[in-house]
């Protein structure tokens, strides 16, 4: 029997899943919300560009609530918590890109108790944070004894990032430094990337400082540089680098970067990506020290990455790949550190 699925929100990764959940053995997709009018009333298939798969999006959150459905994706622009707790206690687990990793008990509270008491799971899981910044570097350091330093790091073009509002709005490109540095943006950042280094602290077991220590870079434009959200003009923030790192008194043990920039032209600072280009890094320091690089989650170009954004791919299908083991998790908040090894599913052709 199929777990039946509902996609919310069919921006770049809520294509990227139902794509992955019409390929996934184990998943039916049974519904879809959508937030937009103009693609509410239309046929799931027909907004992917495809043939129709007899499936109705629909902007009407109680239609979706009153749904028989196993599971939802939930990837809206922003998490809303009262739609998470409504779509939990509807009796729907619940697995997003959008929080949830690890959260702390103010976090967790009240969604445990709408998951307890719909019988229900909540899973965050994605790329970074949901990956490569907490779940990879605790797998990997298990190749290491007496760690003393892990680190994740993204190295990547937002010009390949057709998601304008996030751009705008989540990560603050377009703005003036000022305005970006006193913006909601790092607050918001914090939210995720925060429970990845507070997982990796209390699992490797460092007697860090509870506070984690955020910082930030910006580097403006120096020239008009094109993006996904028009023109960047010189002055604006154009490239951003942000840090999270816990401490056991003056040494960083864990740290976690974001490198994202538009593109490497134009930019004060003249920051680049260096040789090694758009990557992943993951590195554990301990016995032995090894560096992992992940290339392929960035896109080939930047028309490439419009077309379809590897790294957007990637979030979605941790979610849809996880959406069997979270629905057999016992009722409340599931994170990595409760679920089995979760793997990806043979194509359709070779099975
Ligand atoms: N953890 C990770 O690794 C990771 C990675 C990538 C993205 N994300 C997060 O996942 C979320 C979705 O990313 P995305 O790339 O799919 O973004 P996107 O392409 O901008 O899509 C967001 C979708 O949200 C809906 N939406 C737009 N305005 C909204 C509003 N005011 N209220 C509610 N929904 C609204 C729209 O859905 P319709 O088109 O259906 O109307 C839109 O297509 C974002 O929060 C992003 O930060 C996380």
């Amino acid at each position: 029997m199929s777990l039946r699925v509902v996609q919310w929100a069919t921006g770049g990764v809520g294509v990227a899943a139902i794509k992955g959940v019409l390929e996934h053995p184990d998943l039916e997709l049974v519904g879809c919300w959508v937030h937009s009018e103009a693609k509410s009333g239309k046929d799931v298939g027909e907004l992917l560009g495809g043939d129709p798969l007899g499936v109705v999006a629909t902007n009407d959150v109680d239609a979706i609530l009153a749904l028989d459905a196993d599971a939802v994706i939930y990837s809206p622009l922003l998490p809303n918590p009262d739609e998470v707790t409504a779509l939990l206690r509807s009796g729907k687990n619940v697995v997003t890109p959008v929080g949830w990793f690890y959260p702390g008990e103010k976090e967790a509270g009240p969604m445990r108790a709408a998951a307890l008491d719909g019988g229900v799971t909540l899973h965050g899981t994605g790329i970074a944070p949901g990956g490569i910044s907490e779940k990879f570097p605790l797998l990997f350091s298990i190749m290491s004894t007496g760690v003393t330093f892990v680190r994740a790091e993204e190295f990547s073009d937002l010009r390949t990032y057709d998601a304008p509002d996030v751009l705008r709005y989540v990560m603050g490109f377009g703005d003036t430094p000022e305005k970006a540095l006193s913006g909601p943006m790092q607050k918001l950042l914090d939210g995720g990337f925060m429970q990845s280094v507070r997982m990796c602290v209390d699992e490797l077991g460092f007697a860090a400082d509870p506070h984690i220590r955020a910082t930030q870079e910006i580097a403006v434009a120096t020239a008009p540089i094109d993006s996904p959200m028009g023109a960047i003009q010189p002055g604006q923030v154009a490239a951003r680098k942000f840090h999270w790192e816990a401490l056991v008194g003056d040494e960083v043990v864990v740290r976690v970067t974001v490198n994202w920039f538009m593109g490497q032209e134009n930019l004060d600072p003249p920051w680049t990506f260096g040789p090694a280009g758009e990557r992943y890094e993951m590195e554990c320091k301990g016995n032995p020290d090894f560096t992992v690089t992940v290339k392929g989650f960035q896109p080939d170009s930047v028309e490439e990455g419009l077309e379809s954004n590897n790294g957007i791919v990637a979030t979605a299908a941790h979610c849809v790949n996880s959406i069997p083991a979270v629905c057999a998790a016992a009722p409340g908040i599931a994170t990595y550190l409760d679920l089995p090894l979760i793997s990806g599913k043979a194509a359709p052709h070779l099975r």
